[in-house]
Parts: C-alpha cells; structure tokens; sequence
C-alpha cells in the first residue's frame, strides 16, 4: 500500500489534520472553499516536496502562522515503513527521512511515487515543453535510479557551456562539447527508453478510457536527429555564441502525443484532452508498480468535473483495475456513487479545514 498517516500543520485552511487512509480508494468531500485541494496538497508535498499549485510555498502556509509541516508514513510493500516530512517557514523547506534531515530534495520526491490529475492537468498537453520534459524525466527517475547523477553531470556540463558561451571564445565553448554530448546523449536514451516501455501501458489506457488505439507517444532529442549530439554542437557553436546560450540537446527535447498521427492537443476536446493527460499519469503508475513492484498513489483533484458519466464511470474501472492508492475529490458524495463498491475504501468529510473519517 502507499500513504499509512498523514498530518497536517497549516496547509491553507488546514489548521491541523490526521488522515488514516484506505489502502485502496479514499474518497473527500465537502463544498467549494472546504479544504479539499488543501488536503491533496498535502499528500503532494509528502510525495514529491512540493505544490502542484504553485511554485511559492509561502502561499501554502496558513495565513498568520509562521510555517507549515506535513508528515506521511509510507509502507511499500514487504520494506519497513518510512516517515517523510516537508517543513517550510517562510524561508527553508526542510526534508525529512525518518526524521533525519535530507539535503537533496530529490530524495525524498521519488521515494513514494505519486501522481495528479487537477483541473489544470491538461496544461500537461497544452503548455510549453518544460513541463512534459519534466514529467517524463519523473518517469526515469523513478524507475531507474542512477538517472538522477547522469542528469546532473548533464545539467553541469550545459551551465559550464553556456557560462563558456557567455565569454564569447569559441575555443571555450567547444572544450565542453564532448562532455555535453556524452551525458545529453545518455539522458536522451534514458528518456526514449522510457517513452519506449511506457507506450503500451498509455496505449492500452487510452483504449479503455478514449476507444481508440490510433494514438502514439514520442520523444523528441532536442537536437537535428540526422547528427550525432556532438555533430550537432559543433554546427551550432556560432550560432550559440551569437544568441549566448546552447540552443541545441536534451533541455529542449519534448514529448509529443499523436492522434491519428497529428498532435492530439490541436484536435482533441477539453474532456478528451483530461482523459488523454489521466491514461499518460495511470500509465506511468501502472508500469511502476508492474516494473519495480513499487506502488504509487494516484491523486485525482475535482476529476469528474468536466466528465460525462459514461467516461467517469469508465474512468473508475481504471483506477479499480490499477490497484493503487487513490484520493479522490468531489464537491458532493453522490459523484463517487457510480464509483467502484470495493470495501476497501473510506469517505472523508471537509468543512472549514477540519476533515473527518465517516
Ligand atoms: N494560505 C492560506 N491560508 C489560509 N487559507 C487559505 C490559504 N490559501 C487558500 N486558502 C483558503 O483555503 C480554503 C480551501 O481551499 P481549497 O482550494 O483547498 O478548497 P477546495 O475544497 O478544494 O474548494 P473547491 O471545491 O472550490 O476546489 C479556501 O477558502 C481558500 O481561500
Ligand atoms: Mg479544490
């Protein structure tokens, strides 16, 4: 199972709050402005150290308190139970692992995997390629740890390029091509990789929740594919030094979802575009679990908004068949009737930040 016990120290309106979850499905509800978002970013933040609604975590503190702390206890499987807890004041987030402070927020963001779907999910599809690179490189962090140095050598080797970049001598610049090019090109075959054993997992979500198959999901390196990433930093070394920074490779790779090979995002509904965003988050938590038997949570934030009830209905068989931790929000019960009638569930009610077990 995933989230054992969860507390909650001046989250938004959340003053303080306890929650013993299910280990299948935990349902919340209660009226617009109650809490519920709040109690889902709490979760977030145990999960992954940070808010899915803003960047700022001063805005998470409760207004007129000093900081917040939230602290999950996780259990994966036959391993022994961990503590994460996130503390921010203002100033310093502070990570824990049972209760030791960790320095990498890295640590503990894929120590329990979990994934959201919000009302601005969709953005996932519709936005610029930031966040999609950052969704997929998740992905691989999660699934194979030593990822995590690769990309850094990486990251390192591109700031000293473009801080070479800055100085405008050419010779500079192309000192650091080899080393770019050597970590660029491993990050581009760890995501590709990815993408590769992810697609079935999407495919076959994207049957059951859209009916069709005629989908197909594909990384793009960042770079002219016809050149090696060498070949390709070596073009555009003038070009760089003209603009000041490298133009070229993994920081400027993106994901592409086709439909009927055209990118979904052009042609596809508001409804279609949240059921296409939902099969790329429950495939990622479906070859998780399958993959490394490690099992994720799924968070899904006002999930039947927007939704007919021939697609919410096939939305919960999904989450049924997946076998994972899910916390649901709703703004009333009756949304959760058509869900599914497994026993392993429980109901939380939300009013003014006090959340209740029913
Ligand atoms: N930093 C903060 N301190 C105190 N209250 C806050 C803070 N930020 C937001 N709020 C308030 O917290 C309340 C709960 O917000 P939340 O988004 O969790 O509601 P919700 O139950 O998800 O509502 P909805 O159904 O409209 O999505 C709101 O009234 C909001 O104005
Ligand atoms: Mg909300």
């Amino acid at each position: 199972m995933g989230l054992l016990k969860l507390d909650v120290f001046n989250v938004r309106n959340i003053e303080y709050a306890r929650l013993e979850p299910a280990p299948r499905f935990n349902f919340i509800y209660g009226l617009n402005g109650s809490g519920k978002s709040a109690l889902l970013e709490s979760i977030f933040l145990v999960g992954r150290a940070r808010s899915f609604r803003t960047a700022n975590l001063s805005k998470v503190i409760r207004f007129n308190a000093n900081e917040f702390v939230v602290s999950g206890d996780i259990c994966q499987g036959g391993k022994k139970n961990t503590t994460i807890g996130i503390q921010y004041n203002h100033q310093q987030l502070i990570t824990r692992l049972d209760q030791q402070t960790v320095k990498s927020k890295a640590t503990i963001a894929y120590g329990f995997p979990l994934q959201i779907i919000h009302p601005k999910s969709y953005r996932i599809l519709d936005a610029g390629p930031q966040i999609r690179r950052e969704f997929i490189d998740w992905g691989v962090f999660n699934l194979s740890a030593d990822f995590l140095p690769i990309w850094r050598r990486f990251k390192t080797a591109l700031t000293q390029r473009n801080a070479a970049l800055k100085t405008r001598l050419l010779n500079q610049v192309r000192v650091w091509n080899p080393e770019l090019a050597y970590y660029g090109t491993i990050v581009h075959e760890y995501r590709s990789n990815y993408v590769y054993q992810l697609k079935p997992f999407f495919l076959l979500a994207c049957e059951q929740l859209l009916g069709t198959t005629e989908i197909d999901i594909k990384i793009n390196s960042g770079w002219d594919s016809v050149l090696t990433y060498e070949q390709a930093l070596h073009k555009s070394a003038e070009k760089d030094l003209r603009y000041g920074f490298t133009g070229q490779g993994p920081h400027r790779g993106d994901l592409s979802v086709l439909i009927k090979k055209k990118q979904a995002k052009d042609y596809v509904s508001r409804g279609q575009l949240k059921l296409l965003v939902l099969a790329l988050s429950m495939a990622q938590i479906t070859m998780l679990q399958k993959s490394k038997q490690q099992l994720g949570c799924f968070l899904a934030d006002d999930l039947t908004a927007e939704l007919d009830n021939n697609s919410k209905e096939k939305v919960f068989q999904c989450l049924d068949e997946m076998k994972v931790q899910v916390f649901l929000t709703a703004t009333d019960k009756d949304s959760f009737v058509k869900g599914p009638t497994v026993g392993d569930h429980k109901m939380f009610h939300v009013e003014h930040g006090v959340v209740t077990e029913e």
